[in-house]
Order: structure tokens, then C-alpha cells, then sequence
């Protein structure tokens, strides 16, 4: 079981107010979790900054249609094999194709993938989503 230490945290009121206010639209049901989160998600951040291993997935909305489009994205991802861990291909319907891919490895690498691959022509969307690996967010 994970040890828990307890500490006391002095701010303003109005700071306060305001950060009750979003931790209850985003639906926490206390403080102390949206304080874990805010630390986890600064964690995460220093991890990005520092070169270290970060998760992620990329996502892109295309035109399936568009065929030079689909070998240039296969194309970009083989290039990339390294920091590729899966895809997963969606036909969400006649004409459009949704594309997740898993990523792992250095922010560096996996922003490059992201910005290749959204830098395709007649890719409608495409994000990036990036997270640590987990191992010093606990
Ligand atoms: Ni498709």
C-alpha cells in the first residue's frame, strides 16, 4: 500500500473560490485529488521538457478517398516504427477514416510523427495526446 503524507495548504480566498469552482465542474469530489492531479499532470509536463519517455497516442481524421494520402501516412508511421507500439484503423463511415496510434518513446521522436503526419495533405484533424509512462506518477 502506497504510504500517504498529509500536508496543509495556505492560499488566498479568491484563489480558493476559483479552484473549488473548477474542481467541482470537473466533477472531484475533493481537494486533495485535484491537488494529486495537478502535481501528476506537472510531473508529467518536467518528464516532456526533460527528454524523458512519454506515452501517447496520435489521432487523424482523413478522406479515406484521397489514396496518395493513405500511402503517405503508412509511408510517415514505417519511418517511425520505433516509437510506434500499435495503430488502429476506424472507417466512421463512406468517406472518412479515423487512425489511433499508441506511442512510446522520446517527446522529441513522437512530436515529430505528430507534426508529419498532421502536416499531411487532406488530413481533416489530427492530434496528439501525450502522457507519461506512469512509472513516477504514483
Ligand atoms: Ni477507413
Amino acid at each position: 500500500m502506497t504510504d500517504l503524507i498529509r500536508f496543509g495548504i495556505s492560499l488566498e480566498k479568491e484563489l480558493s473560490k476559483k479552484f473549488d469552482k473548477r474542481i467541482q465542474r470537473e466533477g472531484y469530489t475533493n481537494r486533495s485529488e485535484a491537488i494529486r492531479d495537478l502535481i501528476r499532470h506537472d510531473l508529467v509536463e518536467q518528464a516532456w521538457q526533460e527528454g524523458s519517455e512519454i506515452a501517447g497516442a496520435v489521432t487523424l481524421i482523413y478522406n479515406h478517398h484521397k489514396r496518395e494520402l493513405m500511402n503517405t501516412i503508412t509511408d510517415i508511421q514505417h519511418d517511425f516504427q520505433k516509437v510506434i507500439i500499435s495503430s488502429q484503423h476506424v472507417h466512421l463511415d463512406h468517406d472518412n477514416c479515423l487512425e489511433i496510434i499508441a506511442v512510446k518513446g522520446s517527446p522529441q521522436e513522437v512530436l515529430k510523427l505528430a507534426d508529419l503526419l498532421k502536416a499531411v495533405k487532406g488530413v481533416k484533424h489530427g492530434t496528439l495526446s501525450m502522457s507519461a509512462t506512469g512509472k513516477n506518477l504514483s
